[in-house]
């Protein structure tokens, strides 16, 4: 397959897998249709978004970072979906 497509793949569910190019934003491909994420603002503040990410993907910004530390201090694969940047196949356990 052609590396500059990334593959990702919704974990247990009924979702089939999308393919987006290589630093493709996310956040603009995902909607209700396509996908079991829900997303509120896109733009990292309100959480709605939030996912566990398998994948080798960027670490987040200092943003991000700061409210993942609040919504899921635990996890550290947890991650705000409309915040990623895709460079690699993902699976996304919603
Ligand atoms: S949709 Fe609001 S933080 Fe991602």
């Amino acid at each position: 397959m052609n590396k500059n497509i990334c593959k990702i793949q919704f974990l247990n569910t009924n979702y089939s897998p999308i393919h987006l190019n290589q630093n493709e934003q996310l956040a603009e491909h995902l909607t209700i249709e396509n996908s079991p994420i829900l997303f509120g603002c896109r733009t990292g503040i309100c959480g709605t978004c939030l996912v566990v990410i398998e994948g080798d993907i960027p670490p987040p910004s200092e943003e991000e970072k700061e409210l993942l530390e609040v919504l899921a201090p635990e996890n550290n694969q947890a991650r705000l979906a409309c915040q990623i940047q895709l460079t690699n196949d993902i699976k996304i356990i919603n």
